[in-house]
């Protein structure tokens, strides 16, 4: 995200900034709640979740969106006054920016590189590569060709 000061996200924004502290109530509707109840992370997975949603949301609206986290969760718990149970999950930046880039910045900054799909997948089971979809006619699931939608192919008419 462009930055006009300092080139990183913390002054990165220009006006109408907003800072949003997305939290989680850990005792929400008792101790029975489907996912909770068998594992005590849903919860969490459940906000961020909602997290993924307003970003894309804001996207869509060319607003831009920093997750800051580098901070003690303590020190916001203390400054916003939550309760013991209310979990700060996620600290977002949300403002009008200049632009947006078309690759991640921290990618172009040499932080990290994409990793290609097939390291990131594996298929039946961990270290199993995924098969390449067969060409047109058919074939079994798998990855597209790298550089290739997704989607489902286009629908063509039976042969009489
Ligand atoms: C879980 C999470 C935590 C992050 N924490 C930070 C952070 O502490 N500082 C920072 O500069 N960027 C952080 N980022 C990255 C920025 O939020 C993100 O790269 C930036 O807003 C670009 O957004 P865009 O991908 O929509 O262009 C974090 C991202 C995620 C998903």
């Amino acid at each position: 995200m462009p930055a006009p000061s300092d080139g990183w996200l913390y002054g990165g924004y220009r006006t109408d900034t907003i800072n949003l502290c997305i939290t989680c109530d850990r005792d929400r509707a008792g101790p029975v709640v489907i996912g909770r109840t068998h594992d005590h992370r849903m919860d969490l997975y459940s906000v961020v979740c909602a997290v993924q949603n307003l970003w894309l949301a804001a996207r869509s609206e060319g607003l831009g969106v920093g997750w800051v986290s580098i901070f003690r969760p303590e020190d916001i718990k203390r400054v916003l006054s939550l309760p013991e149970n209310i979990v700060p999950v996620a600290y977002l930046c949300i403002g009008r920016v200049s632009h947006f880039h078309d690759r991640p910045e921290l990618e172009t900054a040499g932080w990290r590189s994409r990793l290609p799909l097939e390291q990131l997948i594996h298929m039946n089971g961990w270290g199993q590569p995924p098969r390449r979809r067969r060409p047109a006619g058919g074939g079994r699931p798998g990855l597209p060709e790298q550089g290739r939608s997704v989607g489902s192919p286009p629908l063509r008419k039976p042969a009489t």
